[in-house]
């Protein structure tokens, strides 16, 4: 009988701690099967961290570490590996080399043959740069090649830091494409970044770090679900308005305010009556997932 776990990473309590800073504070992860984990964060919100600890690369303060329904310890993680492709923080690969060369000492590292290692370079789309030096290759040829090392072994799960990192939009769309392709095939993709934009796209499931904390794990639609739209004051006396509300945002026409709620908005209107600003309109408009990520990490709040 094949056994589905449909949960390829779990950790519960997951906590790193350097000397008396908190890098990851209580950290409950899951990463479902064939997902694009969106892993977003700051810098230094703990998201390398993090990977290191899933890949045994780093020892957890206290919690714990399940993957593929195991739990890794330091006697099962030789079973683990070899189903786990990664690449933490910048690309790997010997510059003096050429792409080929370095993925034979991957191939030999890992007791493959060449046909896994055309097939992984063929992947990234660098079999007809194979033979060029490394130290040639542009930022996005390295990342892709980081890549290829990462899914020579043929993984299940891939655990990817910032594989976008310093990419134009082109680089960043063509790893995009390339990730939500290994996942559709059912391999596990979690990949980190400190930038909302590169990862919405090809998240199936976002985790957000802040401080150390994860804030919101779920997805797209979860995350606007629990976010507040802003509200828009539309008001000839912008200059009276702004006097009543100074933290307030100018728009054409009125002004902005975000994290208002019902009751909020009724005291608002009050103060601004009272303050003889005229109000020709009150209205919500959604926030850009941007703004929801902005606030969220910004204010450290939890939801
Ligand atoms: N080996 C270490 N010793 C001491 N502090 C560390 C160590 N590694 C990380 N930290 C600290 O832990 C925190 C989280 O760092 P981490 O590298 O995990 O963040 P990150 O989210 O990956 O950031 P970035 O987006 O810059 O890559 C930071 O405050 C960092 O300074
Ligand atoms: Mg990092």
């Amino acid at each position: 009988m094949v056994h589905v776990v449909s949960t390829v990473i779990a950790t519960h309590g997951l906590t790193k701690k350097f000397r008396d800073h908190t890098a990851v504070d209580s950290v409950d992860l899951s990463v479902p099967q064939g997902a694009v984990y969106g892993f977003l964060g700051p810098n230094g919100s703990g998201k390398s961290t993090t990977m290191k600890m899933l890949l045994g690369l780093s020892q957890p303060t206290s919690g714990d570490i399940e993957i593929f329904g195991q739990r890794l310890t330091r006697s099962t993680r030789a079973d683990l590996l070899p189903s786990i492709g990664s690449m933490i923080e910048s690309p790997p690969g010997y510059g003096h080399l050429t792409g080929w060369e370095n993925m034979l000492i991957v191939r030999d590292m890992l007791g493959l043959v060449d046909a896994q290692i055309e097939t992984a370079l063929a992947t990234v789309r660098l079999s007809d740069q194979r033979d060029k030096l490394v130290r040639n290759y542009s930022l996005g040829m390295k990342q892709r090649l980081g890549i290829a090392m990462a899914l020579a072994r043929d993984p299940s799960l891939l655990v990817l830091d910032e594989p976008t990192n310093g990419l134009d939009p082109a680089g960043i769309e063509e790893v995009r494409d390339l990730l939500v392709d290994l996942a559709s095939r059912g391999i596990t993709v979690m990949v980190s970044s400190h930038l909302l934009d590169e990862i919405d796209k090809m998240a199936s499931v976002l985790g957000i770090l802040s401080a150390g904390k994860l804030i919101f794990q779920g997805t797209r639609t979860d995350l606007f679900a629990h976010s507040l739209p802003d509200l828009i004051v539309e008001t000839p006396s912008i200059d009276a308005a702004l006097r009543a509300v100074p933290y307030a945002a100018v728009t054409g026409g009125g002004i902005r305010l975000s994290g208002h709620d019902n009751e909020a908005t009724a005291a608002l209107v009050a103060l601004l009556v009272d303050a003889g600003v005229q109000i020709h309109q009150v209205r919500r408009v959604q926030q850009s997932l941007e703004d929801v990520f902005m606030d969220l990490t910004g204010r450290g709040g939890l939801l």
